[in-house]
Parts: structure tokens; C-alpha cells; sequence
């Protein structure tokens, strides 16, 4: 496999981390973008362990939107060109207490939508430029279909599925491909204080792995595992009446 260059805001997510380790066994460099400068340096000593040629990581706190002209720049400077990008940070807001606090619920919001929109957006003069490369962001089923018991996040999930959308059809005719990843439930920190159902529960690398073909395949929309395309057909087609009345 050929090596790539890999540039990840939100490395230190648990799906993040599992798709680096991936590209890292092909000799990928990479670029890594995270809040955390601790988790960082263990995440990137590990991925020279696998068989990374070369590893950049970088401090950044996803509401910095002033400073996102300045992150991406130096990922190409450090990199040259972009073979993948993959944004993925993200938070599982309280639904419950982002009712009634309303900092909170915007703090939530932003983090889950305009922070991901303003790093597509960052990235998209240098993809037009560089005339090729993926722009992978994670999305959710969440964003499918606002549901009573997750709104917050669903809704910034969907405002990043449509950003995303559009952004596909500008770049497409650039020799840009845009990939939206929906995650259905999946094992990683974010999930780690929710009983969630076993069998509807896929470990990080099951999603790295589909997010790795979708990116060969250049997919569209990837929902992973492949039965949440088939569980979010039927909740969006639900009717409103009994959407409505449902516990979902
Ligand atoms: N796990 C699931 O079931 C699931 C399902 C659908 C979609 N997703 C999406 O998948 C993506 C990755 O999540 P994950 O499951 O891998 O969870 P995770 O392991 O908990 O990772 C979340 C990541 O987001 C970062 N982050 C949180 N708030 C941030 C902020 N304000 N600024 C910058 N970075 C911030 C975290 O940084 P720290 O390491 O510093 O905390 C961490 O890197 C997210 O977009 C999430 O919405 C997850």
C-alpha cells in the first residue's frame, strides 16, 4: 500500500487513534491536531512503533477558530499535500441538562457542528489547490433524524451531514473527494458511562476499517457498521405521529 499523508484534528478520539494505527502499518506520515498535548505524545510514539515515517502533533482547543487558517497551513507545510483528512472531534452532550442550561447547550452545539464546519472549512482552499485527497469527517446516525433524547447533538450532527453535502458537490469538481462517517454506537471514551446494546456496539477498529475502504472506495456516506444505513432507513421513515410518541 502506498503511503500517505494523514492529517487528523480530534486525534485523540478513540476512532481517530484506530484509523491512524491503519494508515501508521503503511508507513503513513502524519499530522496530528488535539487538545491534549499528553494523550498526543503516547498516541504518536505508538503510531512510529507501527510504522509511522513521521509524526507532528499540535495543541489545539476545538472552539480556536482564530487559529484554524494557522493550523491547517502548517499541516500542508509540514506535509506538502493532504492525502486524507479526517476531522473528528466531538462531545455526547447531557440532553437532559442542556435543557436547562443554556451555556452548556451551546458550548455542546458549537463544539459538535460549527467547530467541525470551520475546520472543512479551513481545509478547503488547500484541497481545491492541491486538486485531490479525501476531507473525512465524522458525522452520527444522530444527525439522520432529531430524536427526543438526543437533539442537541443530533441536530450538530445533521448541520455537519448538510455542510458536508455541499461542500462534496464544490469539491468533486476540484478532484476532491468528501467523506461522511456515521458512526452507530461504538466503544471509545465517549460512550464509556452509557449501557449501551452489546450487539449493536462495534469496537473502534471495526469503524476504522470500514473508514479505511470508504476512503479507498471513495464513499460518499459510510455508515458504520453497515446495519445502522438499514436501523436509520426505517426511524427517518417513521411517521411523525408515532415518531413522536416513541421513546427513541
Ligand atoms: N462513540 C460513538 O458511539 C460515536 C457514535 C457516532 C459518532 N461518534 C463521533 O465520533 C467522533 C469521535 O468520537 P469517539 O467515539 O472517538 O469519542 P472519544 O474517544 O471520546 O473522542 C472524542 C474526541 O473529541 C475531542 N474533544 C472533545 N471536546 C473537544 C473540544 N472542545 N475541543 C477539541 N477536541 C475536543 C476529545 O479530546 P480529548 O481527548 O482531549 O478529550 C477526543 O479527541 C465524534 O465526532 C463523535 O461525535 C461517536
Amino acid at each position: 500500500m502506498k503511503k500517505k499523508n494523514v492529517f487528523i484534528i480530534g486525534a485523540t478520539s478513540g476512532i481517530a487513534e484506530a484509523v491512524a494505527r491503519r494508515y501508521a502499518m503503511q508507513g503513513s506520515s502524519f499530522v496530528l491536531v488535539a487538545r491534549n498535548d499528553a494523550k498526543l505524545a503516547v498516541i504518536a510514539s505508538d503510531l512510529v512503533a507501527r510504522g509511522a515515517t513521521a509524526v507532528r502533533t499540535q495543541v489545539w482547543a476545538g472552539d480556536d477558530l482564530a487559529s484554524l487558517p494557522r493550523l491547517t497551513n502548517s499541516a500542508w507545510e509540514t506535509l506538502g499535500t493532504v492525502d486524507l483528512a479526517l476531522i473528528a472531534h466531538g462531545t455526547l452532550p447531557d440532553q437532559v441538562r442542556a435543557q436547562d442550561d443554556l451555556p452548556y447547550a451551546v458550548e455542546q452545539f458549537r463544539t459538535n457542528s460549527e467547530s467541525a464546519v470551520a475546520c472543512m472549512l479551513a481545509m478547503t482552499g488547500h484541497f481545491e489547490a492541491q486538486g485531490h485527497g479525501v476531507l473525512a469527517v465524522i458525522g452520527s446516525v444522530a444527525g439522520d433524524r432529531g430524536r427526543g433524547s438526543n437533539y442537541v447533538y443530533g441536530a450538530a450532527k445533521s448541520a455537519v451531514d448538510a455542510f458536508a453535502s455541499g461542500l462534496r458537490a464544490q469539491l468533486f469538481k476540484k478532484g476532491v473527494h468528501v467523506l461522511t462517517i456515521k458512526p452507530g454506537f461504538v466503544a471509545t471514551p465517549m460512550t464509556a458511562e452509557l449501557d449501551l446494546p452489546a450487539a449493536l456496539t462495534a469496537t473502534p477498529d471495526r469503524i476504522a476499517a470500514d473508514i479505511e475502504k470508504a476512503v479507498t472506495s471513495r464513499r460518499n456516506v459510510l455508515y458504520t457498521p453497515w446495519f445502522w444505513a438499514w436501523i436509520m432507513r426505517i426511524i427517518r421513515f417513521l411517521p411523525t405521529a408515532l415518531f413522536k410518541r416513541s421513546n427513541l
